[in-house]
């Protein structure tokens, strides 16, 4: 009789929980917008304009930010590329110098100035619920649109001209869609007729799991992916169960 009554209980609390939780109303995330773009606009004049312009329309040294979106901010701040310090080279991947909260800003704000490819929900770059075969296919799309330039596993190469594509490793799922979104630098904008957000949200589930088994020095099993690491786990998995099936067996036996 006490499981049911607590799971009552939790079912009440976790409801409880998402009232207090849940996204306030329009009109309160309305006024932030405003102030956003109000912030985000001096942090713009002070640390942005010299290179893009007053109003992000653009100089000699740095392109127009009008409707490159907000997505192509929290990209190049969020990597740190921007702001740029050595103009005319490849801005590296570097520790941001804004908080969250400054390159929201900085995105409202170029946001506001035109429209252009927005910074994605956690919804749109979640791969909690990937199966299987949507990952394996994600590995397929990540081969034919991204390899040339990143190598198979995502560890990057050299493009000509000095150019490089950089490593996938550390970066972040909704970095990984904005840059297919706004084709940062010499890499190519992939719009949402060339890769549906859920084409890219497999590519992005394909390299997270290149990327969360991390190859640890020991037995790399041969590196060949899922055949030999899948034979492993089918030998040392079921050898297991079976020993475990064998005891209990044996210990039910006894017992009788
Ligand atoms: C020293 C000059 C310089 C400064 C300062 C600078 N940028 Fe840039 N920015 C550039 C150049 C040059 C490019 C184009 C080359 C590239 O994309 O790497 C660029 C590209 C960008 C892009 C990509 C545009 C696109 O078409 O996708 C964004 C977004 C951007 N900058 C935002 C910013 C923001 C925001 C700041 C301030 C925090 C900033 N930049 C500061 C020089 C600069
Ligand atoms: C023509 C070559 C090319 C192709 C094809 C290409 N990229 Fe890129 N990619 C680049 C270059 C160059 C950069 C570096 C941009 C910079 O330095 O501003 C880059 C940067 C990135 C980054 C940012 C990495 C980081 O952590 O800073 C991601 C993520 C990315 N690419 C993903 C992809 C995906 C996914 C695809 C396939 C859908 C793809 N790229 C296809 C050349 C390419």
């Amino acid at each position: 009789m006490a499981k049911p009554i607590t799971l009552l209980l939790a079912l009440f609390l976790m409801g409880g929980l998402y009232a207090v939780f849940s996204p306030a109303d329009r009109s309160a995330a309305d006024g932030n917008v405003n102030s956003q773009i109000v912030q985000g606009k001096e942090l713009f004049q002070v640390s942005c304009a010299t290179c893009h312009g007053l109003g992000a329309e653009g100089t000699s040294a740095a392109p127009s930010l009008v409707g490159v979106g907000a997505a192509a901010v929290d990209f190049q701040v969020g990597t740190g590329r921007m702001p740029m310090a050595k103009p005319g080279a490849q801005g590296p991947r570097g520790k941001t110098e804004f908080t969250p909260a400054e390159i929201s800003a900085l995105a409202a704000y170029v946001a506001s100035l035109g429209a252009g490819p927005g910074i994605p929900t956690s919804q749109q770059v979640s791969t909690n619920n990937l199966t299987a075969e949507e990952i394996a296919r994600g590995g397929e799309l990540f081969r034919t649109n991204c390899s040339a330039c990143h190598n198979y596993e995502g560890d990057g190469g050299a493009l000509p001209n000095g150019k490089y594509a950089p490593s996938l490793g550390q970066t972040t799922a909704s970095h990984i869609y904005e840059a297919v979104r706004t084709g940062p630098y010499a890499m190519p904008v992939f719009s949402s007729g060339t890769l549906t957000d859920q084409d890219v949200r497999e590519i992005i589930g394909y390299l997270q799991t290149l990327h969360s088994t991390p190859n640890n020095g020991g037995f790399s099993l041969g590196g060949i992916g899922p055949v030999s690491e899948g034979l492993w786990g089918w030998i040392v998995g079921i050898g297991g169960l079976v020993m475990v099936a064998t005891w209990l067996a044996r210990k039910g036996a006894r017992a009788r």
